[in-house]
């Protein structure tokens, strides 16, 4: 039975470690290192918060940061389409890792390539 918020589906527990394995692989993908910082404690942590109330639970982010902006808190980074497309590969093999699949897995993931696609701000870099 999917529940109506998403987050009760997944729980705090599941979250947090699906950020961790999301993460880990994102600090060994070459095109994701050059724009990521080196210690990620950081972004893990503001990760789960900004997931959190992404999938319907507390409003964590918005309490400690503001309004989320997301699109304007990534004009600093290159996003571009490949960047984009590292992000999310490094995102299902994080849901491998941890064991996430069925409904909940594919609602959430089409959810998470909707606004990965709406981050690009820059076009691939020519060979
Ligand atoms: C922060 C890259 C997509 C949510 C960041 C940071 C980078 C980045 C470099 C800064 C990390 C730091 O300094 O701590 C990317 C790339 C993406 C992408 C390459 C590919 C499309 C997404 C998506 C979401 C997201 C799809 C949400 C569903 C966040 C959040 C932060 C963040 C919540 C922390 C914001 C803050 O510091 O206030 N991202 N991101 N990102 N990203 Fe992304």
């Amino acid at each position: 039975r999917i529940s109506k918020i998403p987050y009760e589906e997944i729980g705090a527990e599941k979250l947090s470690q699906l950020m961790h394995a999301f993460y880990k692989r994102v600090s060994k993908h070459p095109l994701l290192i050059p724009i990521f910082p080196e210690d990620l404690s950081e972004t893990i942590r503001k990760q789960i918060q900004f997931q959190t109330q992404y999938l319907g639970g507390p409003n964590l982010f918005t309490e400690e940061h503001g309004h989320p902006m997301m699109r304007a808190r990534h004009m600093h980074f290159n996003i571009t389409p490949d960047r984009a497309q590292a992000w999310l590969e490094c995102m299902a093999s994080a849901m491998d890792d941890i064991g996430l699949d069925g409904k909940f897995r594919e609602i959430y993931y089409k959810r998470l390539v909707m606004t990965a696609h709406h981050m690009i701000n820059a076009p691939n870099e020519e060979e």
